[in-house]
């Protein structure tokens, strides 16, 4: 049988890079045919349903089904992903929880909707900002769904975090594994790097071949420039990222379904390290048959924690923020 997606916001940028990959097989793998459900506002329809037609001209093998949407409860039906990238990117001088009103007021309903309409096995992945308390908006809204199914992307911070190590050390980025993005989708995100290796080798100890001192460099170049990449590249591009988001969204929907070690993704906290329950905060994470496990005990040193505990802190005012505007 067909697994069914669901892409909120599939007329705008990201929507238009994620599609034609999902199509060819790149999220879910070359054997698993897939129907596409384009949900949009009546202002994308269009945009949506010219991307239809191009979905068509594709003659993709594995596209079944391509149903294009403004109502939520045929967006929503029997949908076994959904991926809720609809929402208002931030400009230039924006912060992403300024779009907190702005996009927030979506995530609720849409929870309702997944709740009453989406298939049993459900996952979601909330790419609209700010992901990480539009997914907690989201998840608050959707009774009967476990709140472990509502997930934010944090892999593109790690796929970013992971490049900025290979241009460091040279090397490519496929030898460098368990980088860890810890808290908030946000400038105060923390890139970790203690735990890292290159080609099985502690990655600490490479750098400081490279860099001298580590900590220095972290503090300066490395933790900054991913933090804030996406602001980079708003600068640079004019708009945000849409290819390298639409990119990490397959990387982690893929590794949610099949499999991995070792990445990093905005879940559902039960209380691990330290982090209060309910928030859905970034953690390294493996996925297990198929479900996201927190990769638990590993060492946290005082200005690690600090870190981690800085963007914790802007994730409890964002939930203040929208309890306040009673969307949770
Ligand atoms: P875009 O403006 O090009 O597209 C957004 C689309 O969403 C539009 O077509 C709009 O009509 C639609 N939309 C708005 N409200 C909707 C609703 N209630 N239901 C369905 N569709 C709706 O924006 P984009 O560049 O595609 O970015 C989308 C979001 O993704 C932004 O919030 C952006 O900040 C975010 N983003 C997140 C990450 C991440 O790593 N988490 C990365 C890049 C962008
Ligand atoms: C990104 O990280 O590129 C996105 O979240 C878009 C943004 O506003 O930074």
């Amino acid at each position: 049988m067909a697994t069914t997606i669901t892409i909120t916001g599939a007329g705008g940028q990201i929507g238009y890079a994620l599609l034609f990959r999902i199509a060819a097989g790149d999220m879910l793998g070359a054997d698993e045919k897939v129907r596409l459900r384009l949900l949009e506002i009546p202002q994308g329809m269009a945009a949506a349903e010219g991307a239809a037609l191009e979905l068509q001209d594709g003659a993709f093998d594995l596209l079944e089904h391509v149903e294009v949407t403004d109502d939520p409860a045929v967006g929503f039906d029997g949908c076994n992903i959904a991926l809720l990238v609809g929402a208002r990117p931030r400009g230039p001088g924006m912060e992403r929880g300024d779009l907190l009103a702005a996009n927030a007021g979506i995530f609720g309903p849409q929870g309702e909707a997944i709740s009453a309409h989406a298939a049993s096995d459900v996952r979601v992945a909330v790419v609209g900002n700010p992901a990480n308390t539009n997914a907690l908006i989201a998840a608050s809204h959707a009774d009967g769904v476990p709140a472990e199914r509502f997930t934010a992307l944090t892999r593109l911070d790690e796929n970013r975090a992971r490049a900025q190590l290979a241009l460091a050390l040279d090397a490519p980025v496929s030898g460098i594994r368990r980088v860890a993005i810890w808290g908030n989708h946000s400038a105060t995100q923390f890139p970790d790097i203690s735990h890292a290796t290159v080609d099985g080798r502690p990655i600490e100890t490479a750098l400081a071949e490279r860099v001298g001192d580590v900590s220095a460099w972290q503090e300066t170049t490395f933790i900054p420039r991913v933090a804030k990449r996406g602001a980079e590249i708003i600068e640079v591009r004019g708009s945000s990222s849409v290819a390298s988001a639409a990119s990490a969204t397959i990387d982690h929907v893929r590794d949610w379904v099949h499999g991995t070690e070792w990445t990093s993704a905005g879940v559902v906290s039960f209380g691990e390290y330290g982090v209060p329950e309910g928030l859905v905060s970034s953690f390294p994470v493996r996925s297990v048959g198929g479900r996201w496990e927190i990769i638990e005990g590993l060492e946290l040193d005082e200005w690690a924690r600090a870190r981690l505990d800085a963007s914790v802190a802007e994730l409890v005012d964002e939930r203040e923020a929208v309890r306040a505007l009673g969307m949770v």
